[in-house]
């Protein structure tokens, strides 16, 4: 049994006001995001659930500032992110914000510590201080005797794994994750949620998490859906 994340603090850390997004296809809009308004507690953990197609990783993107909105605005602590231009908002992604991919992205002909390593030694931080942040949070997700595997040949549990500690080598103040637990067998899919929720409780994490993993959702300390491209709280105030 996992335990229960601790309350949200209330202060507002993330404000989604109006947002929308548009894809075209075919010369045809496609509406995904339609007024999407939402705001996200410094410290809360938040399960994004819903239907296939329905926008959890278009919102995921732009709230992880990797895709643009059509439109509206995603305000973090009262800032307007995307008034920053690519490379400013490259810098500030880097720094706050960790992202596990639904397909995790991994770089399969390096090793789990290089892949680990890469967003430190992206932010300049020294080699051997890189090397033992990336070392130290492969160990937590249970990686320790896979550190110098190739990432093509690890199972996609493990894969999994490396993604997630990966996003959290930096230290985050916000973790966005695509279906986390999608390709973990139960057990491993528990500790990745564990840590998700002792790194809440250590410093206050913030996470964000699109899931289909019932467990995973409830032991969040909200639900939202998407319906008709707008946010609905489904559970937590
Ligand atoms: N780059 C894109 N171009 C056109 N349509 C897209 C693009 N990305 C996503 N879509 C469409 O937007 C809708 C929402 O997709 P997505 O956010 O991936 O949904 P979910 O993650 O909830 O399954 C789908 O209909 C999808 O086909
Ligand atoms: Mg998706």
């Amino acid at each position: 049994m996992v335990a229960a994340a601790t309350a949200p603090s209330e202060k507002v850390k993330i404000q989604l006001r109006g947002l929308v997004k548009t894809f075209w296809s075919n010369g045809n809009p496609v509406e995904v995001l339609n007024g999407v308004d939402l705001d996200i507690f410094s410290g809360e953990n938040l399960a994004v659930v819903g239907a296939s197609g329905v926008g959890k990783s278009t919102l995921l993107h732009i709230l992880g500032t990797l895709e643009r909105p059509t439109g509206g605005q995603l305000l973090w602590e009262g800032h307007d992110v995307f008034t920053l231009d690519d490379q400013k908002l490259a810098a500030f992604r880097n720094r706050k914000i960790g992202f596990v991919f639904q397909f995790h992205h991994l770089l399969p002909e390096f090793n789990s510590l290089e892949n680990v390593m890469m967003p430190a030694l992206i932010a300049r931080l020294p080699r051997p201080q890189a090397q033992e942040r990336a070392e130290a949070i492969l160990v937590r997700v249970g990686l320790k005797e896979r550190l110098r595997h190739r990432v093509s040949t690890l199972s996609g549990g493990e894969q999994q794994r490396v993604a997630v500690a990966r996003a959290l080598v930096l230290e985050p103040e916000v973790l966005l994750a695509d279906e986390p637990t999608g390709n973990l067998d139960p057990r491993s899919g528990a500790r990745v949620q564990e840590m998700i929720l002792e790194l809440n409780r250590e410093r206050g994490l913030t996470s964000i998490i699109v899931t289909h993993n019932r467990d995973l959702a409830q032991a969040l300390d909200r639900q939202i859906t998407l319906i008709d491209g707008k946010a609905v709280i489904l559970q937590g105030v």
